[in-house]
């Protein structure tokens, strides 16, 4: 239904499927998303995770968790979910007001160290919160830590979930009429999510450090240029894309270096992910359209260095 992936937000539903779970988001209040993260992204993103530094974090009483310090993984993920493709798909499915951001953060409930999580609504007076998201990042199945949203009146619980699928997400609506807490996890594993919220406003959110488009551009340290031919590419692992409305945004979330490719350059992009090769870039682009091999030869050469130099693209050996 919806998958974020390295290359951005991949979106398809049936009008059928759209109804079913707007439907059940109404009744609900929450609507569960599988395979929310497709496989490559979950484990960089798992990877990062492991090598993290932690924190204790206390909010009002409401809840203690052990809070992952900004990185490469944290970077990556609002980079990749302040996208207006998903802002659209989650507007459709909970029928918010547009979206503006997302802001989020990642933590884990570890048991047995006294983190807990008591019944709370989320809202926050200083900036207006639309809809919740939880995703899984945990790489080993948890017990407990069941997600709980209740009727703050009635007390009646209209969904519950233990969401332990790996990169399964699930949306829940933010309101004064409504609660939710996580129970704690039992057992040995911990329960790690990323965890944030979809809001009106660009701006406000002064945590996550990021811009209206999720990046930050960082000043570059000087590197030499290189020079030397060159054949096959990779693109780093902690490189991620997405769409934008003329081209594609391509970031580098350890540096925060990013560059927007368009037009032509976003197509050069795309084939370099497939193809992985400079010559066959220039074949598949010659198939496509009537270029000057010789013209398509020097831009490519003007764009793969480019795209090294801000640590892009790495150079792979023959
Ligand atoms: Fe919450």
């Amino acid at each position: 239904m919806i998958q974020i992936k390295k290359t951005g937000t991949h979106i398809s539903f049936s009008k059928k499927n759209l109804r079913k779970v707007q439907n059940k988001y109404s009744q609900t209040n929450l609507i569960k998303i599988q395979k929310f993260l497709d496989k490559s992204l979950l484990k960089f993103i798992q990877q990062t995770v492991r090598s993290a530094e932690f924190y204790p974090r206390t909010d009002r009483g409401i809840a203690t968790e052990s809070c992952m310090r900004q990185n490469t993984g944290i970077n990556a993920m609002h980079f990749l979910l302040n996208d207006p493709a998903l802002f659209k798909a989650v507007e459709r499915i909970t029928g918010c007001k547009k979206i503006g951001c997302f802001a989020g953060r990642m933590y884990s409930l570890i048991p047995g160290r006294g983190h807990y999580d008591h019944w709370h609504n989320d809202i926050d007076v200083r900036h207006l919160r639309y809809v919740g998201i939880s995703v899984n990042l945990s790489e080993r199945v948890y017990q407990g830590g069941v997600f709980k949203i209740r009727n703050r009146f009635s007390k009646k619980i209209t969904a519950q979930i233990a969401n332990t699928g790996f990169g399964n997400a699930f949306l829940f609506r933010i309101s004064k009429k409504l609660q939710h807490r996580v129970t704690m996890p039992t057992g040995r594993n911990p329960r790690t999510v990323l965890a944030g919220w979809f809001l009106p406003k660009k701006r406000g959110v002064s945590f996550m450090r990021l811009g209206s488009d999720g990046t930050v551009l960082t000043k570059m340290k000087t590197r030499r240029p290189d020079n030397r031919p060159v054949s096959r590419v990779q693109i780093p692992d902690e490189v991620v894309s997405k769409r934008t409305a003329s081209g594609r945004l391509v970031v580098n979330a350890k540096t925060r270096i990013c560059l927007r490719l368009d037009g032509i350059a976003s197509h050069f992009w795309e084939l370099l992910e497939e193809l992985k090769d400079v010559k066959a870039v220039s074949r598949a682009i010659q198939k496509e359209y009537e270029v000057d091999p010789v013209r398509l030869e020097k831009d490519l050469k003007f764009y793969v260095k480019r795209l090294m130099f801000k640590g892009l693209l790495i150079r792979v050996k023959d």
